[in-house]
């Protein structure tokens, strides 16, 4: 069984095939590092992970979509270090989700109006937006390779650049985003010229010594969006620019959110949550119409994730619904996949490996996706760990419940 032997991605070996999946912890303030964001990860760490990854890092400051987020930058060098100094003392490696918020991001906390590969309105920032001149999409790509050098700097072991989820490379990808008539848009060859241009400046940063993973979809999740074939083409061509890792994942935030996670999204929790009162409410009129339910099941994107395995070679890595030993099991050693990736479960269970070590079968966490609602205006945390929850979102937690029980 692989699960407990260890194994590289580039140059970094991991102790055993684990990764924190990249999910926001919403623990920064003012785009820096805290103390409360220090001690999940290196809870992770002491878990048993073989590597944390520390997510939705901004590579630049028209990048960033909350105050939460961590804009990498010189000045937090020193308390990153911290940081990962001590992920490294528990023996765990440590990782860093860089990427570009693009056309989710506002005005307020983007500096400016916001960017996307085209303009027009996202309705799920909710704000209007113009498209990249291509002198900045050339000093975004320069950010992705900075980002290296800080990461770097900040003693992570690996680089981690978010290519899906609608975030920046992805609004390059998806024709349903990127309108351009120029030479970033029309056919995927040109829509993926981007993402190059990014991946070139991240090799070269990396060196020899930074491994460098990239999260990518499999499907946009949405008809009118990438399709898995496309996704397939994306795949070949990181690995061609010498990616050492893919995360094979889904979704697209802006259209498709809950293609990523899957399972509903309690609304009124959301909605508990935010602090604009327009926005409050006028989420809670029509949420549950622009945030449809995508039914959980475990080890949802294993059909998808199964035709990624057999045309490429690259290490890959599996996420989505990892909540048993068996199902670890599964993709590591009957379907071929490397490393595992987990979120929910170590939101729930920070300690979820070493429990797995010791025998545990399976992780405590429910999926009602509180800690989804809640990290847009919070910190990120699983509902099991707070006693003093107001009785209305306890009652939505216990409604999914039983509707996510007559689902099955
Ligand atoms: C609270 C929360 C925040 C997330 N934030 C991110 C993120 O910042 N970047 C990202 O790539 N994925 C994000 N995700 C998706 C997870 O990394 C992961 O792909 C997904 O939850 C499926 O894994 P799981 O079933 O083990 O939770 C987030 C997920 C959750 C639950």
């Amino acid at each position: 069984m692989k699960l407990f032997t260890p194994a590289k991605i580039g140059p970094v070996e991991l102790r055993n095939r684990t990764i924190r999946s990249a999910a926001f912890e919403g623990m920064g303030k003012d785009n820096n590092p805290t103390p409360q964001l220090r001690d999940y990860h290196w809870s992770v760490a002491r878990g048993g992970i073989g590597m944390t990854t520390l997510a939705y890092t901004s590579v630049n400051r028209k990048g960033i979509s909350f105050d939460t987020q961590v804009w990498l930058r010189p000045e937090i060098i020193k308390d990153m270090r911290e940081i990962t100094d001590g992920i490294h003392s528990y023996g765990a490696k440590a990782s860093i989700q860089v990427g570009h918020c693009g056309n989710m991001t506002h005005w307020r906390t983007a500096g400016g109006i916001p960017v996307g590969a085209s303009g027009g309105f996202n309705l799920y920032s909710p704000t209007i937006l113009r498209s990249l001149r291509k002198d900045e999409i050339v000093q975004t790509a320069r950010d992705f390779g900075n980002s290296v050098r800080l990461a770097r700097d900040a003693g992570f072991d690996c680089v981690e650049v978010h290519a899906g989820h609608g975030y920046l490379i992805s609004q390059f990808l998806s024709p349903y985003t990127n309108h351009r008539r120029d030479e970033y848009g029309g056919s995927l060859d040109n829509r993926m010229r981007f993402m190059r241009m990014c991946m070139e400046e991240v090799m070269e940063a990396a060196g020899s010594d930074m491994g460098i993973v990239v999260k990518t979809n499999m499907r946009d999740g949405f008809k009118g969006g990438l399709e898995i074939d496309d996704c397939l083409t994306v795949a070949h061509e990181l690995e061609q620019l010498g990616a050492h890792a893919l995360v094979l994942s889904g979704g697209f935030v802006s259209k498709a959110p809950m293609y990523v996670m899957r399972g509903e999204m309690p609304i009124y929790t959301m909605t508990h949550y935010m602090k604009q009162w327009w926005l409050k409410y006028g989420v809670r009129m029509v949420g549950k119409m622009m945030i449809p339910t995508e039914p959980f099941k475990e080890l949802y994107f294993l059909d998808d994730a199964r035709r990624f395995r057999s045309e490429l070679k690259l290490p890959l890595i599996y996420v989505g619904g990892v909540v048993s030993r068996e199902g670890i099991d599964k993709v590591l050693d009957e379907e071929g996949f490397d490393f595992v990736q987990m979120g929910r479960a170590l939101i729930n269970q920070p300690d979820f490996v070493n429990r797995l070590r010791d025998g545990a079968c399976r992780c405590d966490c429910d999926h009602v996706n509180y800690c989804i609602a809640r990290m847009y205006s919070e910190d990120m945390r699983c509902h099991k760990h707070l006693n003093d929850l107001p009785d209305r979102i306890n009652r939505e937690i216990a409604e999914i419940k039983e509707r996510d029980a007559k689902r099955l």
